[in-house]
């Protein structure tokens, strides 16, 4: 079965297969450089950057569990100047497949200033990241309790439309699944313009960090990902498949061949691997050849009605 077969296009993002790596997950895909070889990806995507730089939250930032990871990292980047001089740069000279620069901001202008930016960088397309839960950078809802954009469908919806006016690279909005109904968030990002979708982010999630008699003096609060939550991130990803007509990116505890098939079937056009690729980072090479090894892509269910999701 050869790459032929494989090949996808995502909102005008020509890829040789469906399979990319989630923002955040892997650098800015410099450091897997020596691990793997990057011509094999679909599209490489790089970590969140903000227009300034960002030094992130403090230690611990990780904690694993037997299903999944914790993390609270918090958005540490380069910040723009240093992706557009540096990381992007570095980057083309070592591979040609497609670079997606995820963004984030604290403000509208944020999103506007890195879009900006980035128009002639080469990069194939931009992921809009509204749905970080590890940062301050959505809006305050009481006092203490911060939701993301993509929390909300209005502002989802007032963003999306602002940055879409700033930039002609296909935009992939990225959306949380800590939200009652995801169809509802999606379909306001699609209808503010967005060229794709891609779910889900991670999930605002505790665990005692501490070990033996301090066990419980170190609570950490951060994003679950990883196996445990694919089941809630397949449910979303079909939901959201029949809900807008644009492509959809799926993600969250894709591990191997058999769950990047899962997400295809549900309608999803690409998926993406992420925590996956700090238990091997030789992981993502394995769900591509996995996926080539059999008939190709599986075809698209998207009008099939399940019994008891819809
Ligand atoms: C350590 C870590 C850092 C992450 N950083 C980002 C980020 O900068 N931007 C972003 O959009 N998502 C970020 N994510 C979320 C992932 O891109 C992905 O949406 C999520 O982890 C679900 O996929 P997975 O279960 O395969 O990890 C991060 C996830 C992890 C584990």
């Amino acid at each position: 079965m050869g790459l032929k077969q494989t090949a996808v296009n995502l909102a005008g993002i020509k890829m040789k297969n469906p399979v990319m790596t989630a923002s955040g997950t892997f650098g800015y895909g410099l450091e897997y450089a020596d691990l793997i070889d990057l011509d094999k990806l679909g599209a490489i995507v790089t970590k969140t950057i903000t227009p300034e730089p960002r030094c992130g939250n403090q230690q611990p930032r990780i904690f694993e569990l037997p299903y999944g990871l914790i993390n609270t990292i918090g958005l540490q980047n380069v910040g723009l100047e240093r992706l557009l001089s540096e990381k992007l740069p570095a980057l083309r000279k070592i591979t040609r497949t497609p670079v997606i620069a995820s963004i984030g901001g604290y403000t509208t202008a944020d999103y506007v200033k890195s879009v900006k930016g980035l128009a002639g960088s080469g990069v194939a397309g931009i992921e809009l990241n509204i749905s970080c839960p590890n940062v301050k950078t959505g809006y305050k809802l009481k006092k203490t309790n911060y939701l993301t954009i993509s929390q909300n469908p209005g502002k989802t919806y007032r963003l999306v439309r602002e940055v879409k006016k700033n930039t002609r690279l296909p935009l992939i909005v990225k959306l949380s699944p800590n939200v009652t109904d995801i169809t509802e968030i999606a379909a306001s990002a699609e209808k503010a313009g967005a060229d794709a979708l891609c779910l889900i982010n991670t999930f605002p999630a505790m665990a005692y960090a501490g070990s033996g008699k301090d066990k419980y003096s170190v609570p950490i609060f951060g994003g679950l990902s990883g196996p445990c939550i694919k089941p809630l991130a397949l449910r979303m990803v079909h939901q959201v498949c029949r809900t807008v007509k644009i492509p959809v990116v799926a993600m969250g505890g894709i591990m191997n061949g058999e769950d990047a098939r899962d997400f295809l079937q549900a309608g999803a056009v690409a998926v993406a691997v992420g925590t996956g690729n700090f238990v091997d980072p030789g992981i993502i090479i394995d769900i591509i050849n996995a996926l080539q090894d059999t008939d190709g892509l599986p075809p698209r269910h998207k009008d099939t009605k399940k019994k008891g999701i819809s």
